[in-house]
């Protein structure tokens, strides 16, 4: 993982990388670093270690040093390499202390390179792998290569999915990165010029946006971005069409961005909504790049994803074999390309990703392109890499989602998704269009009922303080509520760190259940399906050992709530739509614990929003 920022031109400031560091902190906090030259070539390099709250003393240490730098490198640590400590934080320098690079992602064989380079005189001071990269680089430049030559032969010898910017203190101007399956753009504004690893990192700084391909380098001067293949050809440089603005990136007035995100959920799912249907009363879907022909054929989906974006996945599974009879496989990112998949070219492959740069679900639609399957990757981020790989592409648009722990980019792919399923019926003509018109009308409902699921804020903020001190947490729900149970209990795992199990209702009584006691709370979906009976069942099976019931019904659901000892009260909406609506009271149930037990809730220990690595 870990974010990195690079800037230059005369009005390139410490300032600018230390925002820019505060805005890719979503990528990695362990510990983060700050070179910067001045004209006169020397270098100053600035490094922080403190739990969570690395780049707040970066900023501190920071204070007081004067600017006039012409340019400099930033990064923020996600650790994979070499425990967390101020000589493993980057930027890493060469032996002379001249060349300094920061770096996301992993050298695979750094071990040796690094021997090899040990041989040959190198001393090392740190444990990483991308300490490596800087002494290649000063090899390379002593024997005449320049920065961009330098750039060029190293990340031809490095292996692994990986970016870097490096900078030469002899000429300090001149900033040169790469990038392989790792995330980079590059920004031009009036008095500097950047390269970084998102746009939120120098939006407001630059003003027109380029991507980096794989395996490209960019060059990245005062007044010039130039951008080369790894033979040297000139490269056109393209740009990328940037909607957000400052504003969406930064708090706006939230205590946090992850109590923002959730508010912006009616937002998020009404953008991604908007404009998909015309005046026919059909699904269009303006970025799909298959055509009908193409989804006709189709008959096998495949479904991948991480962690929230695979739950996500779970319940778009549901939908489209119930609205188009097309069997639906669903894998976990890191485990499907492994498992020898069996893939054809009438498979579609659905990637879930919000970032669209998750290391393992980029290789699992690479794996399914490669077995000449077609891919289509739902992604919250324009021009992110997979976004760009896929044979076709629909966006969610949330807007950035910094707090670490995913909410509106949930609700939004499951919105997604669930247009992808409509549109895929549509196409093969599975369901009636009245009732993909119905559907539909449904959909663009859910932003106001989400504002209602959001005034109960404050009530659920007084449970979630009067559970402090419960040790033990669990999930229950069946069909589209199991994959709403397994993200309530995500969520609250990832912000609280207490033990927190989704199971499917059903399954509890086949072992689960020995552990439930009268210290266990139980979250019970319980949201009307034709399987709510069964549901409600599995809840009394809990009540009746002791445990405390806290469950997610409609509006005015009297049967339902006589059960519960707490209740949250969701509209009633579509069955196959209640997941974008059930999951709302458990995301601030986990926010508000969090906050309660004093954690820090959009920088959860341990954890990075966007996983760059295996
Ligand atoms: C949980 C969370 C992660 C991500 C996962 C995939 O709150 O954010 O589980 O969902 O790392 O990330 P993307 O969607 O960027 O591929």
């Amino acid at each position: 993982m870990c974010g990195i920022i690079g800037s230059t031109g005369e009005g390139a400031t410490l300032n600018d990388l230390l925002e820019g560091l505060a805005r890719l902190e979503y990528r990695g906090y362990d510990s983060a670093g700050v070179a910067v030259a001045r004209a006169d070539g020397t270098l100053d390099r600035i490094r922080a270690v403190d739990g969570t709250a690395s780049l707040e003393l970066l900023a501190e240490l920071a204070k007081g040093k004067s600017e006039g730098y012409i340019a400099g490198l930033g990064h923020t640590r996600w650790a994979t390499h070499g425990r967390v400590t101020t000589d493993n934080a980057h930027p890493h320098f060469d032996c002379s202390g001249r060349i300094g690079v920061v770096h996301n992602g992993i050298v695979e064989n750094f071990r040796e390179l690094k021997s090899e380079l040990e041989q040959t005189g190198h001393v090392f001071s740190s444990q990483t792998d991308t300490e490596v990269i800087a002494h290649l680089l000063e090899d390379y430049l002593k024997h005449g290569s320049t920065l961009k030559e330098a750039v060029t032969e190293s990340i031809s010898r490095l292996r692994g999915a990986m970016s870097f910017v490096a900078l030469d203190a002899d000429d300090p101007k001149i900033l040169v990165a790469t990038k392989r399956m790792a995330p980079l753009i590059a920004g031009s504004g009036s008095g500097a010029n950047f390269v970084a690893s998102d746009i939120p990192a120098i939006l407001g700084k630059a003003d027109t946006f380029y991507q980096i391909g794989n395996d490209q380098v960019v060059v990245v001067s005062p007044g010039d971005i130039k951008l080369f293949d790894l033979s040297g050809n000139s490269l056109e440089l393209p740009e990328i069409a940037v909607e957000w603005d400052l504003e969406a990136a930064v708090k706006g007035g939230y205590p946090d961005f992850m109590s923002k995100e959730i508010f912006e959920q009616p937002a998020a799912v009404r953008d991604t909504l908007l404009g998909r249907l015309n005046s026919e009363g059909e699904i269009v879907l303006d970025e799909m790049r298959l055509n009908p022909e193409e989804l006709r054929n189709i008959n096998k989906v495949f479904i991948v994803g991480c962690g929230t974006s695979f739950h996500a996945g779970m319940v778009a599974k549901f939908a489209i074999e119930h609205w188009t009879r097309i069997p639906v496989e669903l894998d976990i990112s890191s485990e499907f390309r492994y498992r020898d998949p069996v893939l054809d070219p009438q498979t579609l492959v659905i990637g879930v990703s919000q970032s669209g740069e998750t290391l393992d679900t980029m290789a699992a639609m690479n794996e399914a392109s490669m077995l000449s399957a077609k891919t289509l990757v739902v992604s919250n981020v324009m021009g992110s890499s997979m976004a760009r790989a896929a044979d076709a592409v629909l966006y969610t648009r949330a807007g950035p989602e910094i707090g670490v722990a995913a909410t509106k980019t949930h609700t939004s792919q499951i919105a997604a998704l669930l247009l992808l399923a409509l549109y895929l019926a549509q196409v093969r003509h599975s369901i009636y269009p009245s009732e993909i018109a119905d559907v539909y009308s449904e959909m663009i409902k859910l932003p106001q009922k989400i504002e209602e699921v959001l005034a109960s804020d404050a009530s659920i903020e007084e449970v979630a303080q009067s559970m402090v001190g419960i040790k033990r947490f669990y999930f229950i729900g069946r069909q589209v509520g199991y994959p709403v149970a397994l993200e309530g209990a995500l969520k609250l795992k990832e912000i609280s760190y207490l033990p927190a199990e989704g199971y499917p209702a059903g399954e509890l009584k086949h072992g689960p259940i020995a552990m439930i006691d009268s210290d266990a709370v139980v979250f019970g979906i319980v949201t009307r399906t034709r399987l709510w009976e069964k549901t409600i069942s599995n809840v009394e099976e809990v009540r009746v050992r002791g445990a405390k019931i806290v469950l997610i019904a409609n509006q005015g659901d009297s049967e339902s709530e006589v059960l519960g000892d707490v209740i949250f009260e969701v509209p009633k909406t579509h069955p196959l739509l209640a997941p974008v609506l059930d999951v709302i009271p458990l995301q601030l149930f986990a926010y508000h614990l969090a906050v309660a037990l004093g954690n820090d809730v959009d920088r959860p220990r341990n954890l990075a929003k966007t996983v760059t690595v295996e």
